[in-house]
């Protein structure tokens, strides 16, 4: 996501653009840069980096479009900043959300003699806007026409210098809220920047495009139909509206999941061949093919990602894969053979360990693979080729959503390297679909938020609380601990369920609560087993359950559902309990959920 302000209306826009901008910073903070009669002015890093570019930069208007940018295609730069303009500098668009068909639009207009200035996918709005308009539409018509042509999402603003009194704006898919100011007319991502001049506001839907002066406003649908949209008051403060309502950024987060499968996954699947595309891999294909292990590397929640990635890859791809953390696999002497690919998890993609883990392969020749959310980062940049996340900006040191999407891109790449191997169509098929039906199916998890936090209140006062998996779920376990722990400081534990008679059980007794993730899969008996001795031992258990699954009321003190999916596919969903159930204790002990103590949101030293 990022942050778009546009305003147009009867003062000078920039001072009012740069405050807009400073309400909005916690939406992206890659690049900055704003437009007013017909001046842009950008910079690399967030709103302060931009008003130190600004300087005394007179820019004179009534109206302007300003931008904070979450990168998605082409790295942090002062090129790849918003706005974009078309090549006579007349129209300038600020953009939300990914264009899916960006190349081949990039690739006709660039054979029409357009010369583009950035590697983003959003310039090509600018440049469609500009074509339409050489056609002889209008621009409110040049508008139309383009977003006709673009598939993908869009929140958007367009100025025009030839017409300094008017701002369009379209949404698909990505949110636009339109501020109803006496004699001004406002367009943001989300009311925190409008509440400062009016807290009425109207917003648009998919599909809706708004015309704005400063004393009129039009709506209507692309086909052109006229649309009546009620005028809503906004009571909320602006921190609760970053936060989109939610009293906290975890929360928020685990809130987006079912989003955030959906846009990783977007524009990377080919169901009907149970194929995945990801673009990210396009230059080292062949390079894939030929792999013969595979190393992952990542750190804390990337780590665990990484250990369900090994299962994955190993059942459906039949690479061999070995998982390290980072901080280790630093200190060992690695033997990379000829056809070893290194593949680093991150969100930040920023955390030093990774980092050198990814130096020290590239020392050996290794080829190298990113799974990173934040475009442009280090590792980003250092490795051969990846996989980016989509998943948004994580705000809260807990890492939520981020650790969904790297579990959807890993599935995305055991397919896509699978169906170079010997994946079957009917696999791939197999997966691809279940894919797809994952967001409805996590939020039908979701929808058992409150019964979660009941549950967690029950807990709350546990000093010690064990999490037991196996297979696809032995990370998830460790995953669930990880959570609890970094946010609520009660000791938690991951264990290999198969390795509780190992040692584990001891601390078994009536004050140390389990949680057992016992779904209807190819370990289910065993883990009931499990489940039965902890009971002999009064410890109380927290079962995680396939719906439909009876069987475990009697033996588990509590159950909490989640929808059957494919077992390969199912620490995507069963994560997601876990995770509110640590939201909610964290929450119940009164802590800072979303910075806790000792910790900070990328490990950027060793
Ligand atoms: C997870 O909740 C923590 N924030 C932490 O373990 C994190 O996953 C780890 O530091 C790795 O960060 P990265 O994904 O940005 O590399
Ligand atoms: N896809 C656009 C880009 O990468 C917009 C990203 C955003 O929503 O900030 O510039």
């Amino acid at each position: 996501m990022c942050g778009i302000f546009a305003y147009v209306g009867e003062e000078q826009a920039a001072p009012i653009l740069m405050e807009g901008l400073s309400a909005l910073e916690y939406r992206g903070y890659d690049s900055a840069g704003l437009c007013v009669g017909g001046r842009c002015v950008r910079s690399v890093g967030a709103v302060e980096q931009l008003r130190a570019r600004l300087g005394d930069t007179m820019l004179a208007g009534k109206s302007g479009i300003a931008h904070l940018r979450w990168a998605t295609h082409g790295e942090p730069s002062e090129q790849n900043a918003h706005p974009h303009a078309d090549c006579g500098q007349h129209v300038f668009v600020v953009h939300n959300g990914i264009i899916e068909n960006f190349r081949e639009l990039r690739e006709k207009l660039a054979a029409a003699g357009h010369r583009f200035a950035s590697e983003t996918d959003s310039e090509v709005l600018a440049r469609l806007i500009e074509a339409h308009r050489r056609a002889g539409a209008d621009l409110e018509q040049a508008v139309c026409l383009a977003l006709k042509d673009v598939r993908g999402t869009y929140g958007l603003a367009v100025s025009c210098a030839e017409e300094p009194g008017t701002i369009i704006a379209a949404r698909m898919g990505a949110p636009i809220v339109v501020g109803m100011g006496e004699r001004a007319h406002f367009v943001a991502s989300d009311p925190s920047p409008i509440l400062a001049h009016t807290k009425h506001v109207l917003y648009l839907e998919d599909g809706e495009v708004a015309v704005l002066t400063a004393k009129a406003h039009r709506v209507f649908s692309l086909d052109g139909t006229k649309v009546s949209r009620d005028v809503e008051t906004i009571e909320w403060g602006v921190e609760q509206i970053q936060k989109s309502g939610f009293d906290h950024f975890m929360l928020k987060e685990i809130m987006e999941e079912p989003d955030v499968i959906e846009n990783t996954i977007r524009g990377r699947l080919i169901p009907g061949q149970g194929r995945a595309k990801l673009g990210g891999l396009d230059s080292v294909a062949e390079r894939l093919a030929k792999v013969k292990r595979i190393v992952v590397v990542g750190c804390g929640t990337a780590f665990y990602a990484g250990q369900v990635g090994e299962y994955m890859l190993e059942e459906f791809a039949g690479i061999p894969v070995e998982v390290e953390v980072g901080s280790e696999f630093r200190y060992r002497t690695p033997i990379l053979e000829e056809g070893t690919m290194l593949l680093a998890i991150s969100q930040s993609g920023e955390t030093a360990d990774t980092l050198e883990a990814i130096r020290e392969a590239k020392r050996q020749g290794a080829l190298t693979i990113g799974i990173v959310n934040t475009v442009g980062s280090t590792i980003a940049r250092e490795t051969d080729a990846g996989i980016y996340n989509h998943a948004g900006p994580e705000i809260g040191v807990a890492s939520t959503k981020a650790f969904i999407s790297q579990l959807t891109a890993l599935a995305l790449l055991t397919l896509f390297l699978g169906r170079q191997r010997t994946m079957s169509e009917a696999v791939g098929k197999r997966i691809a679909n279940e894919l797809l039906a994952l967001p409805l199916k996590l939020e039908h998890i979701l929808l058992q938020h409150d019964e979660l936090c009941a549950l967690a209140l029950r807990y709350k006062d546990a000093r010690d609380f064990l999490y037991i998996g196996r297979k696809y779920n032995y990370a998830t376990a460790f995953e669930g601990a990880l959570k609890l722990k970094e946010v609520s400081y009660l000791h938690a534990e991951g264990c290999g369920a198969g390795e509780m008679k190992h040692g584990p059980l001891a601390m078994i007794d009536k004050n140390f609560p389990t949680f057992a993730i016992a779904l209807q899969d190819s370990v289910y008996e065993k883990m009931r087993s499990n489940i039965q001795e902890i009971k002999a031992r009064r410890g109380p258990v927290v079962a995680l359950a396939t719906e439909g699954d009876t069987g475990l009321a009697d033996l588990a003190d509590d159950v909490v559902f989640v929808p059957p999916t494919l077992e390969m596919l199912s620490p995507i969903l069963a994560v997601v309990p876990l995770q509110l159930f640590a939201y909610y204790i964290s929450v119940a002990r009164g802590l800072n959920v979303d910075r806790p103590r000792n910790l900070a949101k990328s490990v950027t030293v060793e």
